[in-house]
This record gives C-alpha cells, sequence and structure tokens, in this order.
C-alpha cells in the first residue's frame, strides 16, 4: 500500500535544532525520526513510500536513499515553494489508483493502521482522519462527528467559548484517489482548511476515527524532550539499544570510567566516553561519538552526536545538537549545532543557541 509523508515543513518552532536538519530527521532516541516512523508504517505493510520535501531536501535523500535499507521502496517530491498539505500529496502522487495514507512528519504514534484502514472500508468514507483527544484543544483543528462517527464540522483553533470536542484531527488520512481531483494542481491547498470542508459541504462521507494510542507531535523543544521521557519510561515501545543492567542502554565501544554512575534511564549510542566521577541521570540520551567530562553533570537531557560536556560542567534539561561543546552550566537550553559555550557562562530560560556560535568566558549570565 501506498503512503505519503509530508515532510516539507521548516519546522520553526524547533529551531535552531531544525536550521541545519530538516525536523523529521532529527534524532529520536539515536536515531532519525523518520526511520522510526517508517518502521512503524512498514509494520502495517505500507511499504511504497512517497516523501514530499520542500526543505533541506538533499538531507533526507543523502540518509535514506532508495529505502531499501529500510525494507521499503522510497520516492521524492520537492515543491520549488510549499504546496501546503493537500497540494503537496497532489504533486507528490498526482493521479492515485488505489486507497492511500497521508501521514504529518512529525508525530509520534502508535495509531493501529490496519485497524483505521478496516474501519474506513467498512464506511466506504471518501476520507478518514485520526483524531486524538487534547487537554487543551484551542491551538489545533478541532473535529466533530456524530454517532455514526461521520464528521460533521472542522474549527481550526477555536476560542475557548467555541470548544465543542476535545478531539483534534491527529495528522494520519485515509483518502480514496477521487478526492485529489479536487485539489488544483501546482496551488497551495491545504487538508484541513480547503479540502476536507469542501469535501464535506459536498455531501461526502468523512469518517472521524478517535482513538487514546500514544500520540505526540514533536514541533517544538518540549515536546521533543517528552518524547524522549516517554520513550525511556516505555510508555511508547521503541528499541532503545542493548541493555546493561536496569535503566541503562550501552552502544558499541563506549568507554566508560568505572567511578562514573548512572540514575534512572540512560540511552548512550556508540564510542560514547563518560569521565571519572560524572553523574547522569535519566532520562537522558547521549549521542554517537559524544563525551561528558570528569565530574560532569548531565540530567534529563538530550546529547546528540560528537558532543562534549566539558570537565565539571553541569547540564540539565538541555537539548545539544552535533559537534557542540558546553563546559559551564546550562540548564533548559537548546544549544544548536558546532556551537561552544566556554566555562564561566551560564545558560538558563530555555535559551536557544544558534549553530556556529562561540560565547567565550564570562560572557552570559541568566538566572
Ligand atoms: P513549524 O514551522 O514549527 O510550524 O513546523 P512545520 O513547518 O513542520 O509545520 P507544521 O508542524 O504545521 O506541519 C505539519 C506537517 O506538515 C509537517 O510534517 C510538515 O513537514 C508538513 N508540511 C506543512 N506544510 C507543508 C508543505 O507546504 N509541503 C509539504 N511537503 N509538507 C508540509
Amino acid at each position: 500500500m501506498k503512503g505519503v509523508i509530508l515532510v516539507g515543513g521548516e519546522g520553526t518552532r524547533l529551531r535552531p535544532l531544525t536550521s541545519r536538519l530538516p525536523k523529521p530527521m532529527v534524532p529520536i532516541v539515536n536515531r532519525p525520526f523518520l526511520e522510526r516512523m517508517i518502521g512503524w508504517m512498514k509494520g502495517f505493510g505500507i511499504t511504497d513510500i512517497v516523501l514530499a520535501m520542500g526543505y533541506l531536501p538533499d538531507r533526507i535523500r543523502e540518509r535514506l536513499g532508495d529505502g531499501a535499507e529500510l525494507g521499503v521502496t522510497l520516492t521524492y517530491s520537492v515543491e520549488d515553494s510549499p504546496l501546503g498539505t493537500a497540494g503537496a500529496v497532489k504533486l507528490a502522487v498526482g493521479h492515485l489508483d488505489d486507497t492511500c495514507f497521508v501521514f504529518n512528519g512529525d508525530i509520534l504514534t502508535d495509531l493501529d493502521l490496519g485497524a483505521m484502514l478496516a474501519a474506513h472500508r467498512e464506511a466506504t468514507a471518501k476520507v478518514s482522519i485520526a483524531l486524538t483527544p487534547v487537554h487543551d484543544p484551542t491551538q489545533f483543528g478541532v473535529v466533530e462527528f456524530d454517532a455514526e462517527r461521520r464528521i460533521t464540522k472542522f474549527t481550526e483553533k477555536p476560542r475557548r467559548e467555541e470548544v465543542r470536542s476535545n478531539l483534534i484531527n491527529a495528522g494520519t488520512y485515509i483518502i480514496e484517489p477521487e478526492v485529489l481531483d479536487r485539489v488544483p494542481a501546482g496551488q497551495y491547498w491545504m487538508f484541513e482548511r480547503s479540502l476536507f470542508p469542501d469535501l464535506l459541504a459536498a455531501g461526502e462521507r468523512l469518517l472521524a476515527y478517535p482513538s487514546d494510542c500514544y500520540w505526540i507531535d514533536i514541533g517544538t523543544p518540549d515536546k521533543y524532550r517528552q518524547v524522549h521521557r516517554d520513550l525511556l519510561a516505555g510508555r511508547v515501545h521503541a528499541h532503545l539499544g542493548r541493555p546493561r543492567g536496569e535503566d541503562l542502554w550501552v552502544g558499541d565501544g563506549c568507554d566508560i570510567d568505572e567511578s562514573a554512575s548512572f540514575l534512572g534511564p540512560v540511552v548512550l549510542g556508540d564510542r560514547v566516553q563518560i569521565g571519572p566521577g560524572a553523574v547522569i541521570a535519566g532520562p537522558t540520551v547521549i549521542g554517537n561519538g559524544s563525551s561528558v567530562g570528569a565530574n560532569a553533570n548531565v540530567t534529563d537531557s538530550i546529547l546528540w552526536e560528537n558532543v562534549r560536556i566539558g570537565d565539571g560542567a553541569i547540564v540539565s534539561e538541555c537539548i545539544v545538537a552535533n559537534d557542540s561543546r558546553v563546559d559551564c552550566t546550562a540548564f533548559n537550553a537548546v544549544i544548536g549545532a558546532n556551537v561552544v559555550v566556554e566555562s564561566g557562562n551560564r545558560l538558563d530560560h530555555g535559551l536557544r543557541i544558534w549553530p556556529d556560535r562561540v560565547i567565550q568566558r564570562d560572557t552570559l549570565s541568566f538566572g
């Protein structure tokens, strides 16, 4: 079966992590998010996969190639300028000859796609939309439906007094080929704001598929950290690596000083070095080739590849992208790629540091 994944967005809310890397390629426990997503789709027999791209497409293509290593067939469609979710699918597949899945490329979920497809077929719907409950729906697209799960209304970002349901569009759709005929070729067109309301107005059957499966949009630093907490706590199944004792997973070729200590769930990639007296408290993930210096302390953080945490540094609730070095105290900071923060600084308050910056000794002091 065919599946289209929408991966064209710039991921602005996740900057600076997405300044050089498309959001679907950010690592989730040391593996690009998109690889995990494709593995999940493959589990339901979706192996003919089209990636609808726009932003930094080469970063995706270089890594995933033709999909053979993942056991799927990947093809790529690149927009010159963003065409919106429906416009992007139209460009990517042209004319469909069978039912097709469409996915937002920034949602981690364990939704049962087989059950959703069975419900879609039983209802002979033109479109089925997965729904998920959220605490505060005012920032999302709310979907209302009747007792037969026939969708009756879409409301984008409702005001609080307008809220009639806490079920929102979860970014997974099943579409029948003919619905794409309503999407003008080469024009910016959205599923949520244009195509679905048009189909509703035309009296077509749109099936609501609510579910209480695991669901999270990885698109902000807080959500990105939450995904890691959930995976390391086992709230959703994922392969974390090779377990060593309880709550510790260690990759190949690591060099861990025997006086270092680990508390709570911690995942180390390959070739990670942990110095004497270092304390790593979970949930924490340390990427391939990274190192933590003597007596340093890393808590509730995600370090990407080739990150250096200096001797005595304290890093808590941080995300640090590839090739960066932190020699200071950092609390709740998001540090882009190839950054150096020298000792004597204090990073705080959700500070975001753009790639390639060097912050010299004793220049930043927040908190
Ligand atoms: P923000 O800039 O942080 O809002 O992130 P984003 O650019 O990814 O936008 P958003 O989260 O709203 O997009 C949801 C999904 O749709 C993501 O997987 C995007 O990659 C994808 N997407 C949004 N617009 C387009 C588009 O015009 N073309 C393509 N191909 N994908 C899109």
